[in-house]
């Protein structure tokens, strides 16, 4: 069944939305829009939800009115927007928007789930999925390690017991005063470390690599930095530390999420493995993932949206939506509701 799908995105601080059209097989991106308010939240040091409500209200209707086009709504078959998680201020409106287009223009909606959107950007690269699939879902709130035995199927098997790997990047970047958000910063601060043998070694600890469980824990990492940085100061200067501390902060998170990922595919057997969520735009997380799967699971296919995909946008929104769509899964927009604490 062909259809075109509206997408909405508003649960954190980009404002973002997209058509995307499929028959189930091929998605075709026409258009994702995204309006990002990082620069903005920069200055804070992370995301201010009254400032972030503020200017999602001024920007979604240019973003909308953009992703559309100039065939505009008529030729749009349903709505789908992210309903939760996220900041309640923010996704309120994004679905007043969705719900006001679907009680306006008679297009059907439909809510989900803003990490089923993260998973479902792996469909727009048009790879076949085969289920059982595992994705690793990794963003600035989330660390889940999520089953799926077919279409809106889903088990959460492993998840973070504190911080999500997002926010460890986003914590040790503040930690060595690196900008916000603090995943690009570590990401590009390890980059510059040249020599990894130089006479600044640093061993952080891998929390619960190898407990027997899928879980992870990422709190005690942050407070392992704090101290290691705190006691480094004494004889080195920021600049030297900096690279170095990044690197090892960035080996360790991704070190984890290998161990666990590998290890959960080959315990439920599965056909395909994804990932999903802004970490996973880290290079060196989608490096050591590629790597891995072909070392230790040759006959398994793996999938890595493209980078603008990873991060919030509406293109992810869109193709969960059609799958929802596609099995007549809507919400009547008298019913739509934000639940920001909403849970796979
Ligand atoms: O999925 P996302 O855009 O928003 C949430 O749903 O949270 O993820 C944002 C998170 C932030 O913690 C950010 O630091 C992290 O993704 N991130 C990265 C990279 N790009 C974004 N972490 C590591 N390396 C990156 N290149
Ligand atoms: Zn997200």
């Amino acid at each position: 069944m062909y259809m075109k799908i509206l997408g909405i995105e508003t649960s954190c601080d980009e404002t973002s939305a997209a058509v995307v059209s499929s028959d189930g097989r091929n998605f075709e991106v026409k258009s994702n829009v995204i309006s990002s308010q990082i620069k903005i939240h920069a200055k804070y040091g992370g995301v201010v939800p009254e400032v972030a409500a503020r200017i999602h209200v001024e920007a979604i209707l240019p973003v909308v009115e953009k992703a559309l086009g100039s065939g505009g709504m008529e030729k749009i078959d349903a709505i789908a927007v992210a309903a939760g998680p996220g900041l309640i201020t923010s996704l309120l409106v994004g679905n007043e928007t969705a719900r006001i287009l679907s009680w306006f223009l008679k297009k059907p909606l439909v809510a989900l789930n803003h990490m089923e959107a993260h998973i479902y950007a792996n469909w727009l690269m048009n790879k076949k999925i085969n289920f059982p699939a595992l994705c690793l879902v990794v963003s600035g709130g989330h660390t889940e390690l999520i089953l799926m035995r077919g279409h809106g199927k889903y088990k959460v098997i492993g998840e973070t017991r504190d911080d999500a790997a997002g926010e460890c990047f986003d914590k040790t970047a503040k930690i060595l005063g690196l900008g916000y958000p603090g995943g690009p910063a570590i990401a590009a601060a390890a980059d510059k470390l040249k020599n990894k043998n130089e006479k600044l070694k640093i061993e952080l600890p891998r929390p619960m690599m190898d407990s027997p469980d899928f879980d992870f824990s990422f709190s005690g990492l942050k407070t392992a930095v704090l101290y290691a940085t705190r006691d480094l100061k004494n004889k080195y200067k920021m600049e030297e530390i900096i690279p170095a501390m990044a690197y090892e902060i960035q080996e360790a998170i991704v070190d984890v999420l290998m161990a666990k990922t590998i290890k959960a595919a080959k315990k439920y057997k599965v056909k395909t493995v994804m990932l999903a969520g802004g970490v996973s735009a880290n290079k060196r997380l989608r490096e050591r993932f590629s790597g891995a799967m072909k070392k230790e699971l040759p006959g398994v296919d793996w999938n890595i949206p493209d980078f603008k995909y990873c991060t919030d946008n509406a293109a992810m929104v869109a193709a969960a939506g059609f799958f929802h769509a596609a099995k007549k899964d809507f919400t009547p927009w008298q019913k739509l509701k934000v639940d920001p604490n909403w849970e796979l």
